[in-house]
């Protein structure tokens, strides 16, 4: 007789979106009370499909929570220091408590050069340096979204990180190398894996918590997960019958896991719930600042 098969909790980030973004709708309302609406400014240059329907979620996100935000959409001809100067505005805007830039910018604009221009006040994405810097010594700052949404996620199942082995898979800026620090901050003993790795499974199979953002389907496999193991899967992929699919074989891997992300509705939710979250955390900070108690 086979014991019978026991399936991962699911977490579900749609859900605990709609928790967070009432917090937010909550705490919107107050400070605009108070005189102040927290606004953000997003910046699209060129016409890339993917960045369009990010941008417009964004801008839809801020709506529907109570934000003020503005759509600053420019030509792909748009030079990089007109980028500059346009931002160089919005930092000296005090309608205006969060800017982010969608990436990917033109080849002829440099990316590193335009986040760094931004305020470090008003960087809600947590990409400028001072932002990962602050995150590195552990002081105030902002986080970015997708890794901030991910502690949310463990957060949200009572996940206590101390002392837990978390294994994060991918080393981006964005996500892999912020996630690791966030979860060494919370005592977790942390392994980053990368495309250098020689025995992934090796790493992940001693695993309490994974992480995984690489942006290929089935970059986790059941046989790489130790019974139990909490598993996040950051990836939005297309397999190759064009199906949206994570990192992670989610059929396997959740008969294995203790919880799991879907994709949809896992972490995807969490990222722009999380730029809401720092937006408003940007303007409350400012409505103290100008002393509006
Ligand atoms: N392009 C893809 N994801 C993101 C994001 O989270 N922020 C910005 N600024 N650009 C992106």
């Amino acid at each position: 007789m086979t014991a019978p098969k026991t399936s991962a909790h699911i977490i579900d980030g749609n859900t605990l979106s709609a928790q967070l973004r009432q917090e937010v709708t909550q705490r919107t309302n107050a400070l605009k009370a108070r005189g102040l609406t927290p606004g953000l400014a997003v910046v699209l240059v060129g016409d890339n499909q993917a960045s369009e329907v990010y941008v417009r979620n964004k801008v839809k996100a801020c709506a529907d929570s109570g934000l003020h935000s503005v759509l600053d959409r420019y030509d792909a001809s748009m030079t990089e220091a007109q980028l500059l100067a346009r931002i160089e505005q919005l930092n000296h805007d005090d309608s205006i408590h969060g800017i982010l830039v969608q990436l990917p910018l033109p080849a002829h604009i440099d990316a590193n050069k335009v986040i760094e221009s931004i305020s470090p006040a008003k960087d809600v994405d947590g990409f400028h340096i001072a932002s990962a810097g602050a995150l590195m010594v552990g002081q105030p700052g902002f986080w970015p979204c997708t890794p901030y949404g991910c502690m949310k996620m463990l957060e949200s199942i009572g996940c206590d990180l101390r002392g837990k082995h978390a294994v994060v898979i991918g080393r981006s800026n964005i996500v892999g190398k912020p996630m690791a620090m966030m979860l060494l901050q919370k005592n977790a003993t942390v392994t980053i894996c990368h495309s250098g790795t020689k025995d992934l499974k090796a790493m992940t199979l001693q695993a309490d918590v994974i992480v995984a953002a690489v942006g290929k389907c089935n970059v986790l496999t059941a046989d790489m997960v130790k019974p139990g193991a909490v598993v996040i899967d950051v990836g939005m992929n297309r397999n190759p019958e064009g199906k949206l699919c994570g990192d992670v074989d989610y059929a396997g891997v959740r008969e294995v896991a203790g919880f799991i992300t879907p994709v949809p509705g896992g972490v995807g939710p969490m990222t722009i719930t999380m730029l809401l979250v720092n937006t408003l955390e940007s303007a409350e900070r400012a409505a103290a600042e100008r002393g509006l108690a």
